[in-house]
């Protein structure tokens, strides 16, 4: 028969938590001892030999055996190896189940804080687009189609926002994780007078699990972290289809920095904006990882099953794509390059002030509902005459409403900015103070969390 042990192998990947391992089972030894449940020999020789076994890890040294599965099991019989019959006590009073949960748990704590100053400074590098240009007028879109002038720094500081509700989202997620499961067990607890409360201070959670069965088989902190990590990975999609839009021909708002942008083999003229696109491929496999992980806990049945091995691979695919795409945006934005003279070009053209000039008849008394009817038929008018707005004489304008007179000429892409003053707006009196405040928060959480 064929060997089909590697089936349920896991070191390949769950190697990846030996430190998180290795904590929590020096944290466990220390708490047996202290309870007088082993001598605190055996509890100082486990202490010992699992200190030669991280450096062993760390040094890729370390004898890692498939034959024992996890890495669990790999760490335990390493021990033996290293201490002897002392290695046997370190399992009192724990479970593999348990074990696992608290290797994760620790493991997704620190993947959060990474992540959330990671997304710290992508708002930095976009707090510092936003000044550089800061009171460049540039079209906004609906539908994709041209609609109202915005700032510049508007625009920048739209994704700030996203990421702040992104670091939220991992904020929360964090409450959840930040539990600490040993002392579960199997799923039972253990018949031992162990502390979880100090296990707990030990390994810096901030409150213990409260149900044992339950411990051993949630894994919605996972969940949650990859349903934060696909939030975030949409709105990282989003900006680079503005980045990839944006750096075409066609738009000729930005451009990459070489580093971002690759050329094509065969045709010459091509500055392909891969990271963006990639970034925004990335992100499907990412959703995948938490359907992945939806689905596979779906149907199982309390406690702990084997199923929920497989809740590691999608983990660390998403935590890694997520940690890269952090490391790239915070790293691309800073280069890109705007140019002014176009987006403000455009900003000016005339069909992006309609509403600017239904707003004007508004001002002088007409309904707004009447004004939108007049200028839909003046826009229509125009375009069937191929000129702006601008350029309609006022002999023309007269003929569509008696209202207008010269200062019609005076509306602007600034001036249509600059009305759209209250909270919220991109007038720049408001963009700058957003700006202001932006830099406030972000001074505030320093690069912490
Ligand atoms: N490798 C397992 C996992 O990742 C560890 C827990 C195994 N427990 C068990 N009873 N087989 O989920």
């Amino acid at each position: 028969m064929a060997d089909f042990s590697r089936y349920t192998v896991s070191i390949d990947y769950d190697r990846r938590l030996y430190k998180q391992d290795i904590a929590g089972s020096m944290a466990h030894a220390k708490m047996l001892a202290k309870q007088g449940i082993i001598s605190e020999d055996d509890a100082a020789q486990i202490n010992q030999g699992l200190q030669t076994i991280e450096t062993e890890i760390w040094e890729e040294s370390f004898p890692w055996d498939p034959a024992l599965e996890d890495l669990h099991m790999n760490i335990e019989s390493r021990l033996h190896d290293l201490i002897g019959a002392a290695a046997g006590r370190l399992h009192t009073a724990r479970s593999r189940n348990d074990q696992v949960s608290v290797d994760l748990r620790l493991y997704t704590k620190e993947t959060i804080v990474e992540s959330v100053k990671g997304l710290r400074g992508v708002q930095n590098a976009l707090v510092g687009l936003a000044g550089r240009h800061e009171n460049v007028v540039m079209p906004g879109y609906t539908h994709l189609q041209r609609a109202q002038p915005v700032l510049f720094a508007h625009y920048m500081l739209a994704y700030f926002e996203m990421f702040q509700r992104d670091i939220g989202r991992f904020q929360d997620c964090l409450q959840r994780t930040d539990v600490m499961p040993l002392g579960s067990g199997a799923l039972a607890g253990v018949a031992y007078q162990i502390d979880r409360e100090f296990l707990a201070a030990e390994l810096g959670f901030s409150k213990i699990s409260a149900n044992s069965m339950d411990a051993v088989s949630d894994r919605d902190f996972v969940v949650e972290f990859l349903a934060a990590t696909s939030v975030s990975m949409m709105h990282f999609s989003r900006m680079s289809e503005e980045l990839v839009l944006w750096s075409s021909g066609e738009f000729g708002f930005i451009r990459l920095s070489d580093d971002f942008t690759t050329g094509s083999s065969i045709m010459p003229q091509k500055r392909n904006p891969d990271f963006a696109e990639l970034a925004r491929g990335k992100t499907g496999r990412v959703y995948g990882d938490l359907i992945g992980l939806l689905t596979t806990l779906k149907g199982l049945p309390l406690t702990y099953n084997r199923d929920m091995q497989e809740d590691k691979e999608g983990f660390f695919d998403a935590a890694d794509t997520l940690t890269t795409t952090l490391d790239v945006f915070q790293a691309m934005l800073p280069g890109m390059k705007l140019n002014e003279e176009r987006v403000s070009g455009l900003a000016g053209e005339s069909q992006m002030l309609a509403t600017d000039l239904a707003d004007y008849l508004v001002g002088k008394g007409m309904p707004f509902r009447e004004a939108h009817g007049i200028l839909r038929e003046l826009s229509r008018h125009c375009d069937n005459w191929e000129i702006g707005l601008q350029d309609l004489p006022l002999v023309e304008y007269q003929k569509f409403s008696g209202l207008f007179e010269n200062d019609v000429y005076e509306i602007t892409a600034e001036s249509s900015a600059a009305a759209r003053n209250n909270p919220g707006g991109t007038a720049p009196g408001r963009v700058a103070a957003a700006l202001a405040e932006a830099k406030k928060l972000l001074e505030a959480a320093g690069h912490g969390f």
